[in-house]
């Protein structure tokens, strides 16, 4: 199989990911748990993760690294423990359901104000709209830093800058850039990050996180046990314990601190350059194809995404021939990303998305590129 799905997770891990999961399998215990070895051994593994993720993001406390599941919990726990009623937000038109679903629920339940930079035909957003639409009232901006759809990237720096000036905090959501490029939260002026570990990080499904900048205060929702203060009738009030409760996945966190340190021997340039060769590589086969549709910005830097429809057909029946007869695994459909299928105009057929990793190779590509083309014809 030529496996062309690394933006929903990266199936090609290092090996030592795998390794690092089994041992800790075998000998982790509880962290904050207990003081025997097993318990001690969990923590400090657990530590260790904090530390290598707060200096992979650039956070200035590695307390303020907190693990959830996927990036879906660490934005739900950003977004409702950030926003109250009589809030506004502003997101965009970019974003996934992971973003949107939280901002409709709390629009619809909680009394807080949404409004989303719109994109348009190209899937373009313009910066003067986060200055149109930020309020007094506004809480925070929540951005993706790359379009789950067409790759694009967004400048967060450029949004932090608007966000902070009128007084919001900016809440990035790097599912699609984490471990594929740098992305440092005081260089691009991120107040939360949230991040999941399985796909460009090349870490375990299950493991997660978001990085808060100090002083930034997220309310709990999810209480319960911690391993600490159990006499208190409420969550403890430090990170990242107050948003922790319940046992942590020690072995999933195992194999993602395993994996940022295979990130870290590669090195972060190098990933990102072959990326892109291979994103551009891919372009180049197929566009200008009769009967082949690009979507996105391909002027410049992008996440290593494509995607695109070959003429009128349903995009879900061309993966399946990919699949089926020239092994070749993308993602069709809606991508949960619904406003921007809706602004591209997609949203009847979806669209077919190819997403490459630092473990592809040119010939995969070559075979991609040359499958679409057959087909187009
Ligand atoms: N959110 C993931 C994707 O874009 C799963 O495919």
């Amino acid at each position: 199989m030529i496996y062309l799905d690394n933006a929903a997770t990266t199936l090609q891990k290092p090996p030592q990911v795998g390794e690092a999961v089994f041992h800790a399998l075998q000998t982790l215990g509880n962290s904050a748990r207990g003081a025997h070895a097993g318990a001690l051994d969990a923590a400090r593994a657990i530590y260790g993760a904090r530390v290598r993720l707060a200096r992979f993001f650039g956070c200035a406390r590695p307390d303020h690294v907190v693990f959830t599941s996927n990036v879906t919990e660490a934005l739900n726990l950003a977004l409702c423990g950030l926003l109250r009623e009589g809030d506004h937000a502003v997101s965009t038109d970019l974003e996934h359901n992971s973003v949107l679903r939280p901002l409709y629920r709390l629009a619809a339940e909680n009394g807080v104000a949404v409004d989303f930079v719109p994109a348009d035909r190209q899937g373009r957003v313009d910066y003067d709209d986060f200055e149109r639409l930020i309020r007094p009232d506004t809480r925070l901006v929540v951005c993706t830093h790359a379009s789950n759809l067409t790759g694009d990237l967004v400048d967060l720096a450029r949004v932090s800058a608007i966000a902070h000036a009128r007084g919001a905090l900016l809440v990035a959501d790097a599912a699609q850039t984490a471990g594929t490029r740098a992305v440092d939260m005081e260089a691009l002026g991120i107040d939360v990050l949230c991040f999941t570990g399985h796909k460009g990080l090349m870490g375990p499904q299950g493991t997660g996180g978001l990085c808060i900048r100090e002083g930034v205060e997220i309310a709990p929702r999810k209480v319960g046990g911690t391993g600490v203060q159990t006499y208190s009738r409420t969550q403890p009030e430090q990170y990242p314990t107050r948003l922790e409760a319940g046992t942590l996945n020690g072995h999933g966190i195992a194999g993602l601190s395993a994996a940022l340190d295979y990130l870290n021997e590669v090195g972060l340039d190098a990933i990102h350059e072959k990326e892109l060769a291979l994103t551009r590589r891919f372009y180049e086969g197929v566009r200008g194809v009769d009967g082949v549709t690009v979507y996105g910005d391909f002027s410049g830097d992008r996440a290593a995404i494509v995607s695109l429809n070959l003429r009128e057909r349903d995009s879900g029946e061309v993966a399946d021939t990919l699949s089926e007869e020239y092994g070749i695994a993308t993602r069709a459909g809606a991508h949960c990303a619904p406003r921007l299928h809706e602004a591209l105009g997609t949203k009847e057929r979806g669209a077919v998305r190819f997403s490459f990793s630092w473990f592809n190779t040119e010939a995969e590509i070559d075979a991609a590129a040359a499958a679409v083309r057959e087909l187009a014809r």
